[in-house]
């Protein structure tokens, strides 16, 4: 456990480009604290955010957030290994008690909302309402969890023909392996750690490199809320070494993994190729995710849910826009619409309330996308000129937006704030077939006024998450249980009734009496 090396504070809080310096730590210019531009965004932030912003700070390329130690690779199997040993006891640990310690960890984490908001904007580049939106989830996840443990993990006797008596238990499995994207730093991370908690399973768990300094907060509050330390395990480091040694370690008993299809399909071939028991994997992935928009729809309707899904969050979320399918009588109209709202977006340093857009996470990622916009420039019609970014904001791309000739020349997940249009005309369910043969299955957008026509359309679609007539992010823990099939994951769907079931064992009990 790296815990006592590592430090980071909102006192000490450094500012940083995107991976940590494990030896820098640059004390913060007074001059960044400057006077808050009082404007709500188009994000709709609550100006109340603004008493949060003190002891912010602008998000600043070339300095230092965090200084946390990276866990020897090596040490993999030891590090199972004591999960394993700490297993016995958390799982014994009366559900009841363990539902308790994750609601405090929540009430802990609502009460410190400014301090992992600033965290969020200033580590991960998330702008105020996005960083207010992670911490809620973080804090739902943690109550949702704690509720359905104890729901699920009552015996349940199931009297029968038999005679005897039979229960049905669930316990926990042994050690869980979470592994993390930066995208979301601390609402999926806390929602794949306290599903393994709340069900009796110890944790490693490994956050994206890019974002340590949110997931070690997030770790020592649950530790301080009642989690044993040995019981929960945190482990920083690159994926392709640390990653993949935990993994591979002996003794896992279960991997779950948000991340790009790409790691998913290693890590499913490294857990087949061990010895040993079968270990289960969750995986939850990317998408390239359509909205389907027939010559019913409300176009102010359709700006706002593109607006606000294709470029809200600089696009980086995994349920964001990236195919609108704009019906030809209507596609004329909406592309205007779009172009204007779009010039209205402010990008920017995510610090400021005024911000829209932020920069994507880093080099590489400013890099990849550029490669496609290279691309689109040469193979498709320009939409949305980008707009000029402002000056000393590293890695900042405005919304793009471009007219392709047909949905199977869209072939990669672009993950940033870069939309892809294409007409059609006929009938939708053709669309929706071309769709699906894209072969991810993560959110799809309807937007019409025909009814009939909305319910057909999503049976026929192999998605994940339909939503009709609005954006197509922001599932809220609980009710819109989230996480799709296909190249989108394997299921179960985070946030929802089934989840929990995956990370336990199940036991029946069948005494003759
Ligand atoms: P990524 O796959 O590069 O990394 C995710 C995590 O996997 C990181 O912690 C990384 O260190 C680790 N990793 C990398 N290689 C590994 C290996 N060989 N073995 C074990 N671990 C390894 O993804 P990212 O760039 O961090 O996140 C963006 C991707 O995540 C996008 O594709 C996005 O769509 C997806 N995503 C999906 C969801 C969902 O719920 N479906 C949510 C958020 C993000
Ligand atoms: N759960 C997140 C969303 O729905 C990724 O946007």
């Amino acid at each position: 456990n790296q815990l006592a090396d590592a430090h980071v504070g909102m006192d000490e809080l450094l500012v940083s480009p995107l991976w940590l310096d494990r030896h820098a730590s640059l004390p913060l210019p007074p001059e960044l604290y400057g006077p808050v531009p009082a404007r709500r965004n188009s994000s709709g932030v609550d100006l109340a955010v603004e008493a949060m912003r003190a002891p912010l700070l602008a998000a600043h390329a070339a300095t230092t957030v965090a200084a946390v130690p990276e866990f020897d690779a090596q040490g993999a199997e030891a590090a199972v290994g004591a999960a394993a040993a700490a297993w016995r006891s958390w799982n014994r640990t009366p559900v009841a008690r363990r539902a308790a310690v994750l609601r405090h960890a929540a009430d802990a984490l609502q009460a410190e909302l400014p301090r992992f908001c600033a965290l969020l904007v200033k580590e991960a580049f998330k702008t105020w309402g996005d960083a207010v939106a992670e911490v809620r989830e973080a804090v739902d996840f943690l109550r949702y969890y704690a509720d359905e443990a104890e729901r699920l993990m009552q015996p349940v006797a199931l009297p029968g023909p038999t005679g005897e008596s039979n229960e049905l238990r669930l316990t926990g499995r042994g050690p869980w392996v979470c592994i993390s994207p930066w995208n979301f730093p601390l609402a999926i991370f806390l929602g794949q750690v306290a599903a393994a908690l709340a069900t009796g399973n110890t944790v490693l768990a490994k956050p994206a490199e890019q974002t340590p300094a949110v997931a070690l907060e997030a770790v020592r509050l649950l530790h301080a809320a009642g989690v044993p330390a040995e019981a929960l395990q945190l482990l920083h480091g690159p994926g392709e070494t640390v990653g993949a040694a935990l993994v591979a370690a002996p003794g896992v008993a279960g991997v779950v993994f948000t991340g790009s299809t790409q790691v998913a399909k290693i890590i499913h071939r490294a857990l087949a190729a061990k010895d040993g028991p079968i270990v289960p994997l969750i995986a939850e992935t990317g998408g390239i995710n359509a909205m389907l928009v027939d010559s019913s729809a409300l176009p102010e309707q359709v700006v706002d849910a593109v607006v606000q899904s294709a470029f809200r969050s600089a696009g980086q979320r995994c349920s964001a826009l990236r195919l609108l399918l704009l019906h030809e009588g209507i596609a004329d109209p909406v592309i205007e619409m779009i172009r204007g709202a779009a010039r209205e977006l402010t990008a920017g340093d995510p610090a400021l309330l005024a911000t829209d857009v932020g920069p994507v996470i880093d080099r590489e990622a400013f890099d990849n996308i550029r490669r496609h916009l290279r691309r689109l420039d040469s193979e498709a019609t320009r939409l949305v000129a980008p707009a000029d970014a402002p000056p000393g904001i590293d890695n900042l791309i405005s919304p793009h937006a471009y007219e392709v000739p047909a949905i199977d020349r869209v072939s990669d997940e672009i993950f940033g704030p870069v939309l892809q249009v294409v007409r059609w005309s006929g009938e939708p369910q053709a669309v929706i077939e071309a769709v699906n043969r894209l072969g991810f299955g993560l959110t799809l957008g309807i937007q019409t006024r025909i009814d009939s026509r909305a319910l057909a359309l999503a049976a026929r679609a192999h998605v994940g998450n339909v939503y009709v007539n609005r954006n197509i992010i922001g599932a809220v823990v609980g009710v819109q249980p989230f996480g799709g099939e296909g190249l989108s994951g394997t299921g179960p769907k985070a946030g929802g009734p089934h989840y929990l079931l995956r990370f336990c064992a199940e036991q029946t009990l069948t005494i003759n009496t």
